[in-house]
């Protein structure tokens, strides 16, 4: 269960979320993507398909979450948030737990899912990170981006005590440039903060992203041999190489009772 915030919008979350799972379903991963920014849903968009209902219709009580999820044409599983919906937008904290243990009913075999958030630390946006085994926080190489990466960490490491935090530096020059940014802040966290924080892979600056955003198909699909596809696919890999998540944070989880299963028990033990 992996989380995509940023703090500052139009970082690349989205952008990021879909090709990602994109790139790890084609490594043969089961993957569902939950766009849960939930009042200007748009990885519908990106994806070149259109979701009938969304997380408005599970609130209302209309329908239930598997009834709104749909397979995109390029065969991901999504599930979407409304576009344009103020209420959405100012969800509370209870309201996305309700939401989230939604999930434990839904009959699906996944292996990865992938929540893309809003921009921004609202209460809606630190819980559905809290429901993650992991935060990827998506950045870029400008100073209004970099202090708001950092203050999203420093919320979720030191007011909400998470862990598996790590940095994607996006629309970056070159590969060092965006391991040079981790370093950067990695090193303000170590002076100011609790904790450190992990780094997984960097995106370079690609216009095919946006020739594909355009043409409303995914990069993955639109461009598979461009630079930002190479690049997704290594963040892909190096997902999958990061070390297992042995622990719950301890508040409301996606698939919990799943993940929580009496083997998974006595291996925790
Ligand atoms: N690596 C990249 N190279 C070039 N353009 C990029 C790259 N990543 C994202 N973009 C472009 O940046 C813009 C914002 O991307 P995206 O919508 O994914 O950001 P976001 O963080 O989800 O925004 P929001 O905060 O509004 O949800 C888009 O036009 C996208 O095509
Ligand atoms: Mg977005």
């Amino acid at each position: 269960m992996i989380g995509i915030a940023s703090g500052k919008g139009g970082t690349g979350k989205t952008t990021v979320a879909v090709n990602l799972a994109l790139a790890l379903q084609e490594k043969g991963f089961r993957v569902m993507l939950f766009d849960a920014d939930l009042g200007l849903a748009n990885a519908p968009i990106l994806l070149g398909t259109r979701c009938p209902f969304n997380i408005s219709h599970v609130l209302s009580g209309e329908k239930t979450l598997s009834d709104i999820v749909v397979t995109t044409p390029q065969k991901l599983r999504l599930i979407s948030g409304a576009s344009g919906n103020q209420a959405l937008a100012g969800l509370m904290t209870l309201e996305v737990t309700r939401l989230v243990q939604a999930f434990s009913d839904l009959h699906e075999d996944l292996d990865y899912l992938i929540v893309d958030t809003a921009a921004g630390i609202a209460p809606s946006v630190l819980a559905l990170m809290a429901a993650c085994h992991r935060r990827f926080i998506v950045m870029r190489n400008d100073p209004l981006s970099i202090a708001d990466a950092y203050g999203t960490v420093k919320v979720l490491l030191e007011d909400l005590h998470m862990d598996q935090i790590y940095l994607i530096p996006n629309a970056v020059k070159n590969k060092r440039v965006g391991e040079e940014l981790f370093q950067r802040i990695n090193r303000v966290c170590a002076q100011h903060l609790t904790h450190t924080i992990d780094y997984v892979a960097s995106i370079e600056l690609d216009d095919s992203i946006q020739d594909a955003n355009s043409h409303l198909q995914p990069l993955m699909m639109f461009a598979p041999s461009s630079q930002g596809a190479k690049d997704f696919r290594l963040l892909a890999q190096a997902v999958t190489e990061l070390p297992a998540v042995d622990h719950l944070s301890g508040g409301v989880q996606f698939f919990a009772r799943r993940w929580l299963t009496p083997h998974r028990l006595r291996e925790l033990h």
